[in-house]
């Protein structure tokens, strides 16, 4: 979580977020949680009872986009891909001093460009769901008109959801879609796998989900120290002919890892598809 990082200069830039469903919100919430003046951020969406929502966190919100972004250091597309390319069209007052900050998913920085002026600064992000609880990862990209203090702006915007990451190539935002973009279901998959055959064995589902949960918990926080790496870290909790090497072999033997990798290449293979129906 960011609780603790200090204000700096980025803190009192004025960002205004078109779309305030669950990602600007996340986002808002995290900014405000690290230090920034909530005065400083505003909100444009059609739905009262998003608005409602927003304003809650003292954010001053409008039902139009085209007055919410005037003035606007900083712009933050967190609508659906297919309304992207209407709303951008139709912010007529934006120039070309202001980022762009995309969210959506799928939407080449191609298109952005078509979608906004020329010379505009734009940044193309990949968040994750668990961004919705500050603990997300984000993949950003940026076009070559992104100044130094853009680059910085976007990074402490997009932390307030978690990581943060930059790629150079923006093909790279396919494998990412299909690593942690698609990732989060892959490891629900997988739990609900466990959850179904612990109950089938005898386990109350209450037990068996808090079991796993934990279980998936607990991994994740090992893994995450980077050193040793999973593979060493799957090792050490394999002993010959014990339970975790029966339920390995079983795994290997249903080709299980090969599965995984068909389908991070079909997501990644996917994104491409989609990239290309939300593009131009
Ligand atoms: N949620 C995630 O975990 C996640 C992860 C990765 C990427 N993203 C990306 O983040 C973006 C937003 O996703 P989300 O989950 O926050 O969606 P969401 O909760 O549906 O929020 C989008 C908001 O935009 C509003 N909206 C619709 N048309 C608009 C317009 N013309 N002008 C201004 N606002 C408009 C919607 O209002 P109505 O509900 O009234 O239509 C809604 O409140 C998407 O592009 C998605 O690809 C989300």
């Amino acid at each position: 979580m960011n609780d603790k990082r200090t204000s700096d200069k980025h803190d009192t830039t004025r960002i205004t977020f078109v779309g305030a469903g669950n990602m600007a919100r996340s986002l808002i919430n995290g900014l405000i949680r690290s230090g920034h003046d909530p005065a400083g951020i505003c909100a444009s969406d059609p739905s009262p009872e998003q608005r409602k929502l927003i304003e809650a966190l003292g954010v001053t919100t409008y039902a139009a986009n085209v007055p919410a972004v005037a003035g606007a250091d900083v712009i933050v597309a967190a609508v659906k891909p297919q309304v992207l390319r209407a709303v951008l069209t139709s912010l007529t007052n934006r120039d070309e001093t202001q980022l762009l900050i995309s969210v959506a998913a799928g939407v080449p920085i191609g298109s952005l460009e078509a979608w906004t002026s020329a010379g505009q600064p734009i940044v193309r992000c990949m968040p994750n769901t668990p961004a919705l609880l500050g603990v997300g990862v984000t993949a950003l990209y940026a076009n070559t008109n992104v100044t130094a203090d853009q680059h910085a702006t976007a990074h402490h915007i997009l932390e307030a959801a978690g990581k943060v990451l930059w790629v150079s190539d923006e093909a790279d935002l396919d494998v990412v879609t299909a690593v942690s973009g698609s990732g989060p279901a892959y490891f629900f998959y997988l739990m609900e796998a466990m959850v179904e055959e612990a109950v089938e064995l005898g386990l109350e589902r209450e037990t068996a989900l808090f079991l796993t949960l934990e279980t998936a918990y607990g991994a994740a926080c090992m893994a995450r120290n980077g050193d040793p790496s999973p593979a060493t870290l799957r090792g050490n909790v394999t002993s010959p002919g014990g339970t975790t090497e029966r339920a390995l072999s079983i795994l290997d033997s249903e080709n299980v890892s090969g599965s995984v990798r068909l389908a991070v290449a079909g997501a990644a293979r996917r994104a491409q598809e989609l990239a290309e129906e939300f593009g131009d």
